[in-house]
């Protein structure tokens, strides 16, 4: 038996990220986010119209995606809790950020970071959803295995949850599986 939720939003969960990128000025900003999916190479994120990254995430723009851990909370609620356009996070929190080959900045605390450039943008009144390319995957050398994979049993994320009446962290349990291994 189902019931219907009524809200004006819901969030099953999200890996929640911070964006870094660069406003007009060439100074760093910082946004935190977790509406997003990845398909291969393509990114797809959805930030709202009122915010300061919806401002400079513009076609050919390079940012990078952060993905903090569960000891990270910290940065999250920094990156999420005021704007860009009233307060320089930045500088006010003292996010040291690091330059990666490509001249993209990154917060190398982070394990896990994607360089990525805006390809396309879809605006509407209330949001504006962002379809970049994924340049690069940098991951702690942790997250690497000898021959080159990925290691899953290590992967530390913030999970957000929400709806119109309550926003949660969620942390993911380390008992993983593989696919296809069910059928
Ligand atoms: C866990 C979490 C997840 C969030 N996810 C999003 C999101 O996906 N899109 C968005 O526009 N805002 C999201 N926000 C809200 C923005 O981070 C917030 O509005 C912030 O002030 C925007 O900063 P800016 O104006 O400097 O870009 C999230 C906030 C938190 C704490």
């Amino acid at each position: 038996m189902k019931k219907k939720l009524d809200t004006t939003k819901f969030y099953p969960a999200y890996p929640v990220f911070l964006l870094t990128y660069l406003n007009e000025l060439g100074e760093a900003q910082m946004s935190t986010g977790s509406s997003s999916y990845t398909l291969g190479d393509t990114l797809v994120i959805g930030i709202s119209a009122e915010s300061n990254a919806s401002n400079y995430l513009k076609p050919g723009e390079k940012f990078a995606v952060n993905f903090p851990t569960t000891k990270q909370f910290d940065l999250i609620e920094q990156g999420g809790f005021s704007s860009g356009k009233r307060i320089d996070k930045v500088k006010e929190y003292q996010i040291e950020l690091t330059k990666s080959e490509s001249g993209a900045l990154y917060i190398d605390s982070c394990p896990i970071i994607f360089e990525c450039t805006v390809g396309q943008t879809i605006r509407d009144a209330d949001y504006h959803t962002v379809f970049a390319k994924i340049d690069t995957r940098l991951m702690e050398e942790t997250l690497i295995d000898t021959a080159g994979n990925f290691v899953h049993d290590e992967l530390d994320l913030v999970l957000f949850s929400g709806d119109a009446y309550e926003r949660k962290f969620r942390k993911l349990d380390i008992k993983i599986e593989k696919v296809g291994g069910h059928l």
